[in-house]
């Protein structure tokens, strides 16, 4: 191999490096969670919030939204989740107006708006509790792939067992991120602020 070959070839190599170094850099965040960007599912949300409004996505257009199925009567994983956010929501300071945390009940039978309304804003004042008809709701967690059901308890009543992790769906209304539970707020922060940037 000749002098020149030699030197052509390692410049080759050295622009293929600084090439793909170039591509990497400002496209591609680095999230923590499951990145699910282009999934063909969690495209539709239609229910009524705890004040009684009409809500889809495209109302949340501008903003991460958050998206969380549980009901008022869980004892662990919901009130969890829900400080969880209310803490990502306080570091994110003046950031926060951009993010919606949505609370969609999988227990329309008892989480009526009313008691949503007692139950979610507790956490933070600008979250949201979704409810519907025992349809709507079972149509929006099919949307999700959330699974959910009614256990009896000894006791007479029930609980509802349930899928525990959050969706993250961009400004566009594009789903993409899986938290799943218990992450913790640090990881949930550190990607939220990469899809408001
Ligand atoms: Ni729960």
């Amino acid at each position: 191999m000749s002098a020149f070959r030699r030197r052509f070839i390692l410049l080759a190599a050295i622009m293929l490096v600084a090439a793909g170094g170039c591509s990497e850099a400002p496209e591609a965040p680095r999230f923590k969670l499951t990145d699910v960007t282009g999934a063909s599912f969690g495209r539709e949300l239609a229910l009524t919030d705890h004040n009684g409004q009409r809500r889809t996505l495209a109302d949340f257009k501008g903003k991460v939204v958050t998206v969380f199925f549980g009901f008022t009567h869980c004892p662990d994983v919901c009130p969890t989740t829900l400080v969880e956010m209310a803490s990502v929501m306080k570091e994110l300071g003046p950031d926060a107006q951009r993010l919606q945390v949505l609370f969609v009940t999988v227990d329309p039978e008892r989480d009526t708006a009313e008691v949503l309304k007692r139950y979610v804003p507790a956490f933070h004042p600008s979250f949201l509790g979704l409810t519907g008809s025992v349809e709507e709701v079972a149509r929006t967690a099919k949307e999700f792939k959330i699974i959910f059901q009614k256990q009896k308890l000894p006791s007479g009543g029930y609980t509802m067992d349930h899928s525990a992790g959050t969706y993250i769906l961009d400004g566009e209304g594009r789903l993409r991120l899986f938290a799943q539970y218990g992450v913790g707020a640090p990881t949930l922060l550190h990607d939220i602020r990469l899809l408001l940037k």
